[in-house]
């Protein structure tokens, strides 16, 4: 039987991807299929966690073992999340949060104009980062003692940096505890069963020697695993 070492304790998962909307029928997305953040939460409910999961476009079933709040705009996600957080103790955001959203959102659908090839032009703002803001909240005290939160980043190396060169600077940034890293240059991560991360902790991603633990290609249910027995570590660490 599955250790039951997240019995008792109340884990927010975040999953999928958000939908920023344009006008009545139209929204921009983006590819995320939700896999990596309904195994998630699916492994810590099987660990004994009480488990709340904040799902926006998924392609996958979800789970009937957690509690889903279903979002689909970022601001939406922003709202759920903020308003739930202070009461979990892990907070784990494996959305893929749209960074921009239309700046105005039409309230009847945009039409073409017949026999005009005009074309509009859509204007876009920055989506506040949620992740940031429950590091802020937990820094004002909005959190339970020792809340651990977890983010995700998929990186691309280029000439001047490594993936990992880029995962340090993002934890750094992001002021989470644990940063799932995810390497996209080969492109192979979205939508598919199996994934490849490194576990980079903020405790140790100063030290000049740390490169993270890397978790074996896998199924994402495989790499869910991986990434709780991370945080119950560092749960235990954190309370001694
Ligand atoms: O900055 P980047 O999008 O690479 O960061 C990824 C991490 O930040 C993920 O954990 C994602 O859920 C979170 N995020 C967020 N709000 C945003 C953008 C990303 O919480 N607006």
């Amino acid at each position: 039987s599955t250790a039951q070492d997240l019995a008792g304790r109340r884990v927010l998962v975040t999953a999928g991807g958000t939908r920023e909307p344009l006008d009545p029928v139209r929204y921009l997305g983006n590819r995320s299929s939700g896999r990596q953040g309904v195994a998630l939460a699916e492994a810590a409910a099987a660990r004994g966690a009480r488990v709340t999961l904040v799902a926006g476009a998924v392609e996958v079933p979800l789970p009937e073992s957690v509690t889903v709040v279903r979002v689909e705009s970022a601001l939406q996600m922003r709202d759920a999340v903020l308003a739930a957080a202070p009461e979990h103790d892990v907070v784990v955001m494996a959305a893929a949060v749209a960074d921009f959203r239309p700046a105005a959102v039409a309230d009847h659908k945009i039409k073409k104009t017949e026999g005009s090839d005009e074309a509009p032009v859509v204007r876009l703002v920055r989506n506040p980062d949620i992740l940031v803001e429950v590091v802020e909240n937990r820094g004002a005290g909005r959190a339970p003692a020792g809340q651990v939160v977890v983010g995700f980043a998929a990186e691309t190396g280029d000439a001047d940096s490594s993936v990992l060169d880029h995962a340090r600077a993002k934890l750094a940034r992001k002021g989470c505890d644990l940063l799932v890293v995810n390497d996209v240059s080969a492109g192979k991560v979205f939508g598919r069963d199996d994934t490849e991360v490194v576990l980079l902790r903020a405790d140790r991603a100063d030290r000049a020697d740390s490169v993270g633990v890397a978790v074996p290609a896998g199924s994402k249910t495989k790499v869910a695993e991986a990434i709780w027995d991370e945080v119950v570590a560092l749960i235990h660490e954190l309370s001694t």
